[in-house]
């Protein structure tokens, strides 16, 4: 039976290739997002591990392990504006479609409630990954029509097209 827990700095390692994995999930002719970009993207490990580290200290990094691999995690976000978002979402592929996304995102979802009661829950997902849709779609989120296109590294003028989606709790 999978649970989610709260992550640990030994975890960080784990947390990247879940991430990564994710990542190479994007890859799309389409759009020039090539394997190559998101090595690229991954270049600079120290820079995430820190990354990785705050969230954790802030307590926001939440994973599903077996054994010692770290198979999902999730690490729900506030912005500045007081918008809740579940951020991040990765599963490791060969574990995805086993109910660990599931787990992550109602733990998110939870999380948000707990602390801000009645605020809707928003969040972006790459337009062309329909099984993510879908799978946000049947937990009750909607799309907002909202789009939005950032580099998929900073300073590329290659974009990823995002969609919005939203549920209201
Ligand atoms: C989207 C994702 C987080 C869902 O996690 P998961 O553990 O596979 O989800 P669950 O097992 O709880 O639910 C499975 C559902 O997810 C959907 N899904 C999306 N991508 C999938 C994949 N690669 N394999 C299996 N199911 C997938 C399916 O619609 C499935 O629905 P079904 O049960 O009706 O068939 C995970 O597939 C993933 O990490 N994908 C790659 C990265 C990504 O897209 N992240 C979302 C960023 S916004």
């Amino acid at each position: 039976m999978y649970k989610v827990e709260p992550a640990t700095v030994d975890d960080i390692p784990g947390i990247i290739a879940c991430k990564k994995d994710g990542w190479l999930s994007y890859v799309n002719d389409e759009y020039g997002i090539t394997p190559a970009l998101i090595e690229e993207k991954f270049k600079n490990i120290e820079g995430i591990s820190k990354r990785l580290q705050q969230l954790i200290e802030e307590k926001r990094s939440f994973i599903v392990r077996e054994n010692n691999l770290v198979l999902g995690v999730n690490n729900p976000e506030v912005e500045d504006s007081g918008r809740l978002r579940v951020g991040a979402l990765y599963v490791r592929d060969g574990y995805r479609g086993k109910g660990i996304g599931s787990l992550l995102l109602n733990n998110s979802i939870k999380y948000h409630k707990n602390k801000s009661p009645n605020k809707p829950i928003f969040l972006f997902v790459v337009e062309y990954n329909k099984g993510a849709i879908r799978f946000y779609e049947r937990h009750g989120f909607v799309r907002t029509g909202v789009k939005k296109s950032d580099p998929i590294i900073k300073g590329s003028n290659i974009l990823i097209p995002e969609i919005e989606m939203r549920l209201d709790v």
